[in-house]
């Protein structure tokens, strides 16, 4: 251990810490991401043009727990449908009475313009608990580099103003890309807060400069170039990455350019369809079911339905009618995750679960695909 890593050592554990003094000290609870509440809005903040911030409390008034970077999936009727989707937690936990989530509106976005027109103080939402691994608490570092685009600033807010709140005085550099300098999230926060803290740096790069003609950041993406002035020392650095798929394999193929660790780079994003491509369904065996066809039990329920072997789960189980909690249905949010009791499934994700859960039974359903009959904790 070197003398920073000595230093940041009682600081990466105070994260911890601090994080469960705040929850049980206010008497609150573990939120399972698989359960859902009534969340009531406080307040509604025009973050830009066209992104706005929704902070609300929990129906009995308890703090929520979640680590920074991770996401909430919400839930609202929208013209009849029931309609769900993750959005990242943008406030911090040291501030564990209220969640915000910050949204920009996207044409089309069925949730998306459903918040900007209807979500308003005193209204409710329903939502599941906290999930997500795209968090520093598993990866920590002494030195972090975070990369975010558009809206994809939400996760790295809430590490930012958490380590902020907390003192932790952490190195961090924070590079921004936005269209222009109007749709910079949290500009003057961000600002701030580098004021507050000089081992946290920000810097802004704009694809044009719009109506701010005074503008005297640098126009343009980042480049390998923009980085190497920015963070000199990058190749040291856990970087996390947030933003459309588009912006991420861009930064990706920057940093392996440049010779960056792939084992120490973590992206997130829900920009699913252009990101992740979905697992193609395999080839039929002959498996122990009948032509491929299986047999799924639900513990709970005790209700049972049959399955074919190319299905998902999650799929098998909407057609006969059970409810399961879902959202990406790409292997991403980890919404789907249940208890595998008995049986096999191949489960093909996308960063959606952790190796710890998978060893104790947990299975994505929306990407797992049976190989023998299943009991599941449903
Ligand atoms: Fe997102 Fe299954 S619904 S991981």
């Amino acid at each position: 251990m070197n003398s920073v890593d000595k230093i940041f050592a009682p600081a990466l554990d105070l994260d911890n810490r601090l994080a469960d003094a705040l929850t049980w000290e206010h008497g609150g609870r573990l939120w399972p991401s698989s359960e859902q509440q009534t969340l009531t809005c406080c307040r509604v903040v025009d973050e830009t043009h066209d992104i706005k911030s929704f902070e609300f409390r929990t129906a009995d008034g308890l703090p929520v727990r979640f680590e920074p970077g991770q996401f909430m999936t919400v839930s609202a009727s929208v013209n009849g449908q029931s309609v769900e989707r993750c959005y990242t937690i943008s406030s911090p936990p040291t501030r564990p009475f209220l969640v915000s989530i910050t949204v920009k509106r996207v044409p089309g976005g069925t949730m998306s313009n459903w918040l900007h027109d209807n979500m308003k103080p005193g209204r409710e939402l329903r939502a599941y608990g906290p999930s997500g691994t795209f968090t520093p608490t598993a990866a920590p570092a002494t030195k972090s580099l975070y990369l975010s685009a558009g809206s994809g600033v939400t996760p790295l807010m809430s590490m930012t103003r958490a380590s902020i709140d907390l003192g932790l005085n952490r190195d961090v550099i924070f590079i921004h890309s936005a269209r222009t300098p109007a749709d910079i999230v949290f500009r003057e926060e961000l600002s701030r807060l580098a004021k507050l803290s000089p081992r946290l740096r920000v810097f802004f790069v704009c694809e044009g400069v719009g109506d701010e003609a005074d503008w005297d950041g640098p126009i343009g993406r980042l480049s390998l170039q923009l980085l190497s002035q920015w963070a000199p020392d990058y190749l040291e650095r856990e970087v996390f990455t947030c933003g459309p798929a588009g912006y991420m394999n861009a930064v990706r193929g920057l940093l392996l350019e440049g010779g960056h660790d792939p084992a120490r780079y973590h992206q997130e994003s829900f920009d699913i369809g252009a990101g992740v491509a979905p697992e193609p369904a395999p080839a039929v065996k002959e498996a122990d079911g009948a032509c491929g066809t299986f047999t799924v039990k639900l513990s709970r329920s005790a209700k049972s339905f049959t399955m074919s072997a190319t299905d998902t789960v999650l799929s098998a189980a909407k057609k006969a009618g059970v409810a399961v909690a879902s959202s990406c249905s790409q292997g991403v949010c980890g919404t789907c995750k249940t208890k595998l009791l008995e049986g096999s499934v191949d489960m093909k994700h996308n960063g959606g679960i952790r190796d710890r859960e998978v060893q104790k039974g947990f299975r994505l359903l929306c990407c797992s695909r049976p190989t023998s009959d299943l009991v599941l904790e449903l």
